[in-house]
């Protein structure tokens, strides 16, 4: 079986009563952007983790998070999400055979992850209000009614994340001189470098990447060094005002000498569609925010010649139909006749 209770076992806390969960989650394609790699002068490599079975990195860390849940004796699972943890906590919990309660920020969660959760039977409540209220109120769900909580406040998340910087190590034989990642909620950049700080311990890297997180503008609070009442982007996944691993991922920056940034909803969409011209790779908004990160980075300080860049795409663009097609140009139509296909063929 594949997966990462099965390939990574042995640095996972589990015991003979944990389940062996799997949707064969993991071993994402390391993808080298040769084009734009080329322009910069970096060796630039994206961890594709849209390749996932439920189009996102959630599902490392959910499979771990709802096996430990059953193992618990957990009746159901909770979460808060932007839409990629509930659409891996409902594929999950669909396997495991537990009920599985989703709390969603009212109108703002994109439409591939809705139908997600939805289709994998979860109850879906849909609260008026942003992503840090549905959290609290997931946690007040998990407190007075003993729900299992699957959001990154459960340790078990974060160290099932930690296993996308070990393949990474695997595949490169050692760890990239920086990681660019997108930051909401401040997990998975605190899973990472956990991850690449185990293996260096393990012997099988020698150095630790510099890591690079970069947040939209409009929710921005590890960059502007405040929270936001009301944060607002495109890159919906990430728009979150008061992330709650925020202590552990300034750490991470702080200890590996590299810094937060903050990308407009521009410069998101552009590197959106720069991935997908130009590599034919559809990455959703705010997995694009890395790249474009990492564009602000070379235009603005010059990115030294050669270095080895791992940037980290997050979530399938699948996920968000509606932020690519509000981008693009409309088709064109015609009749059904060869004269009208010629002609248009010859503009
Ligand atoms: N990219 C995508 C596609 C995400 O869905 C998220 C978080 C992040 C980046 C940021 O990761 O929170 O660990 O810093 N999505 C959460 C969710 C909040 O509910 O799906 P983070």
């Amino acid at each position: 079986m594949r997966g990462i209770l099965f390939r990574y076992g042995d640095l996972l806390p589990l015991t003979k009563a944990t389940p062996r969960l799997s949707l064969c989650e993991g071993q994402t394609p390391l993808i080298p952007l040769t084009n734009l790699g080329s322009d910069l002068a970096v060796d630039l490599c994206v961890k594709f983790e849209g390749a996932n079975p439920t189009g996102s990195f959630k599902d490392r860390g959910m499979v771990l998070a709802v096996a430990k849940a059953i193992e618990g004796g957990a009746k159901a699972v909770v979460c808060a999400s932007t839409g990629n943890t509930s659409a891996a906590a409902a594929a999950y919990a669909a396997r495991a055979n537990l009920p599985c309660f989703v709390l969603l920020p009212s109108g703002k969660v994109a439409r591939g992850k809705l139908a997600q959760a939805l289709i994998y039977g979860a109850r879906v409540i849909s609260v008026r209000g942003n992503f840090d209220r549905a959290l609290d109120l997931a946690r007040k769900a998990s407190e007075e009614l003993g729900l299992a909580i699957v959001n990154s406040v459960n340790p078990y998340r974060l160290l099932g994340q930690q296993s996308a910087a070990w393949e990474i190590c695997d595949e490169l034989g050692e760890a990239p001189d920086r990681l660019v990642i997108p930051v909401g909620n401040a997990g998975n950049i605190s899973a990472y470098w956990a991850g690449f700080n185990r293996y260096r311990e393990l012997g099988r890297t020698r150095d630790l990447p510099q890591m690079i997180g970069v947040q939209a503008a409009g929710a921005s609070p590890l960059v502007e060094g405040h929270p936001f009442d009301e944060p607002e982007t495109v890159a919906t996944a990430i728009r979150i005002g008061r992330p709650v691993n925020a202590e552990k991922a300034k750490e991470a920056v702080r200890e590996s000498g590299g810094r937060f940034l903050a990308v407009s909803d521009e410069e998101i969409l552009a590197a959106q569609r720069l991935l997908a011209s130009r590599e034919g790779i559809f990455a959703e908004p705010a997995s694009c925010a890395s790249l474009a990160g990492l564009l602000r980075l070379h235009r603005e300080e010059g990115l030294p010649e050669g270095i080895r860049i791992v940037a980290v795409l997050t979530g399938n663009g699948l996920k968000d139909p509606d932020a690519a097609l509000n981008q693009v140009p409309e088709m064109v139509e015609i009749d059904d006749r060869w004269e009208s296909l010629r002609e248009v063929l010859a503009r």
